[in-house]
């Protein structure tokens, strides 16, 4: 394959395109790359099918969007000490539960800016990644509704009750981290503005959210049930089946995500974060 006109196909109305004309095997000339960074603005999510990668390619592909972060609580592959191995692997030192809608690592201070999961190997059926347009379940709520929202502050933990499975699993290094985050947990807007769309988007995760601020015990919990079901409609979502060589590459500053669990087949992932470049700002 070839670097030739870029399309984006829509994966479905609410965000996420399949993109054609990009090999990440070869460099890309200046007029793709625009074209590419103006289709993750306006898609949030882009795949590219048929990508046959080496680690390095893999990291270069990611580069067109900005510098990889390094997560230290996730196993990395025997010959690289970047690149994540996200399945069923001796390297694997920390699991969060992400069959939960979440924004990657909403518990730093800094967020990652995006992400990006390079399919290895994949089951016949199952293991899909949903995600979801925040921009779009901020626009969806009622003007009362943001209102309350506007000023509210969201606390944001690696210890959440729902990501405490994975943390159990993961033995003395991964205790040590959910230390550290328990002590440091972030302070987020609940409504942030993205630095490049200037749009408004949603900043609410079901994995790592531990409450809103300010709010009572019965209140929270209301006001955390009627948003976790809010951002799971399928109105605000894609779904994509992986298949061996897709690439997704996502912004992370507007979109949650989840895996799907139907399966218990080999389900092997290659991951990159990009790095965050500021805290989210209402
Ligand atoms: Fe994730």
């Amino acid at each position: 394959m070839v670097n030739t006109s870029i399309e984006f196909a829509p994966i479905s109305g609410a965000l996420g395109a399949l993109v054609t004309g990009v090999d990440f095997a070869s460099e890309l000339p200046a007029e793709s790359l625009k074209a590419l960074q103006e289709g993750w603005l306006k898609y949030q999510v882009l795949i590219f099918e048929r990508q046959e990668l080496t680690n390095q390619q893999f990291k270069s592909a990611v580069r067109y969007f900005g510098e990889i972060e390094i997560h230290s609580f996730i196993g990395k592959l025997e010959d690289d000490d970047e690149i994540e191995i996200i399945g069923v692997t001796k390297n694997l030192e920390w699991a969060p539960p992400t069959n939960f809608y979440h924004i990657d690592v909403s518990m730093q201070e800094i967020p990652t800016k995006g992400a990006a999961l390079y399919a290895v190997d994949t089951p016949k059926a199952g293991g899909d990644t949903i995600w979801v347009n925040a921009y779009a379940a901020w626009e969806a709520l009622s003007d009362s509704m943001q209102q309350f929202l506007l000023d509210k502050k969201g606390l944001f933990i690696g210890l959440h009750r729902k990501a405490l499975d994975g943390i159990i699993r993961g033995g003395q290094k991964t205790h040590e981290i959910a230390t550290a985050f328990l002590q440091n947990p972030s302070e987020h807007p609940k409504v942030h503005t993205h630095p490049e769309t200037g749009r408004k988007a949603l900043f609410v995760d079901e994995l790592f959210m531990w409450s809103i601020k300010d709010l009572n015990f019965d209140e929270n919990d209301a006001i955390c049930s009627f948003l976790f079901k809010h951002i799971s409609k399928p109105e605000f979502q894609c779904r994509y089946k992986w298949r061996a060589g897709s690439l997704a590459i996502w912004d992370n500053r507007c979109t949650l995500h989840r895996r799907v669990d139907d399966t218990n087949s080999r389900r092997i992932m290659h991951r990159l974060p990009i790095r965050g470049e500021a805290s989210p700002e209402s």
